[in-house]
């Protein structure tokens, strides 16, 4: 074991001499610098006692990408808001913990033959998708993969793009097995909001991002639902031709720590499941395209426009990469 650590901090360069944390990793000078200067950006503050904890956690992760970003891989992985935190702390505070009965094995989408465009990008075809927003520390990324797919169905049905309120969703959507920070599914969402009559806006119920109750007032809501289309289980090719054709997508797909670290380039894993009760985070589909021979779908994520590529990454298409095509479904608005 000392042999590992004399190696490692060997290999870390001498710069300066390492601190030891019991059983943790030694930081270098290098390493706490760019750490002061992570919490810099990221406006951190933490006790003494914190600190150390929080160093080993954000040097590992640092270490971590580097590792990856030597090797031959489709995409980078990079700092982030996430960069103190370790998987468990993230899973617990920003996924599903619960699986959320994601598989829609009552599709109703009727898949065409094609063929399809080999890209589309609906930022790029007009007003047709809002600015990425931020979940914070509450698993409603449900809310938001069904905020952005209700608004650009709308936006592409009627040239106004309106800003919904994920607020409600978290507060009031809970007879249809949602169960606002702990999780819930676009699908069952756009059903409440058929069900429910509508939703308001973002301005008229502003995001919390934390549980509370009800505040719906119908004469409020601007969006209304008037049918679900969800995508037969595992028909990667049904989504594409949904996009393609009639606007972005909703899915959910399972995230590794691997994925929290996602900087830019076409997002592929190996440690990721494919199967309906892995999924624990929804996002929304708002294009596709192929990058040397690689296929990949274009994802609005709901973690601020800090994170990967101004909030948004790619992700391997064809491949059900990490469960994707589990339980994708759109609103069929009502305008
Ligand atoms: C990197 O990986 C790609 C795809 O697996 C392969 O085609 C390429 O030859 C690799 N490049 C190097 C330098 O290993
Ligand atoms: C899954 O569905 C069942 C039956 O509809 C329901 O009782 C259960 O609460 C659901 N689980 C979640 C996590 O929504
Ligand atoms: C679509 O999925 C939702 C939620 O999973 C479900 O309540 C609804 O019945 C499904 N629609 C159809 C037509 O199967």
């Amino acid at each position: 074991m000392w042999f590992l650590l004399l190696l490692l901090w060997l290999a870390e360069g001498l710069q300066g001499p390492p601190v030891s944390y019991a059983t943790d990793v030694y930081a270098s000078s290098l390493e706490k610098v760019h750490f002061k200067s992570w919490m810099a950006q990221h406006q951190k503050k933490y006790s003494s006692e914190e600190y150390q904890h929080r160093l080993q956690t954000f040097v590992g992760n640092w270490r971590r990408i580097r590792a990856h970003n030597a090797g031959n891989h489709t995409f980078k992985m990079g700092l982030n808001q996430f960069s103190d935190l370790s998987f468990a702390e993230i899973k617990s505070k920003y996924l599903w913990s619960e699986p959320q009965n994601c598989s829609a094995t009552r599709g109703n989408y009727l898949r065409g033959r094609g063929p399809y465009p080999s890209s589309v990008d609906w930022r790029k075809k007009g007003k047709f998708v809002s600015p990425v927003k931020n979940q914070g520390g509450c698993g409603s990324c449900w809310t938001f993969s069904t905020t952005g797919a209700l608004e650009s169905a709308i936006a592409i049905q009627t040239g106004k793009l309106l800003s919904l309120a994920e607020q409600q969703l978290v507060d009031c959507a809970q007879d249809f097995n949602n169960h606002g920070c702990q999780g819930g599914l676009p699908s069952q969402a756009f059903e409440y909001i058929r069900y429910n009559k509508g939703i308001m806006g973002e301005d008229s119920y502003p995001y919390e991002g934390q549980d509370g109750n009800c505040k719906f007032q119908p004469s409020k809501a601007i969006a209304f639902v008037k049918d679900v289309a969800n995508i037969t289980i595992n028909d990667e090719e049904a989504m594409v031709e949904a996009v393609a054709l009639y606007n972005p997508v909703s899915f959910a797909f399972e995230v590794t720590s691997d994925f929290m670290m996602y900087k830019k380039g076409i997002y592929s894993s190996t440690s990721c499941h494919k199967t309906p009760d892995k999924v624990n985070h929804a996002v929304l589909a708002v294009g596709y395209g192929e990058q040397n021979g690689i296929p990949y779908w274009i994802v609005k994520n709901s973690w601020g426009p800090q994170w990967g590529m101004n909030g948004y990454f790619l992700i391997e298409r064809g491949k059900n990469m990490c469960g994707l095509a589990a339980c994708a479904s759109y609103p069929v608005p009502l305008v």
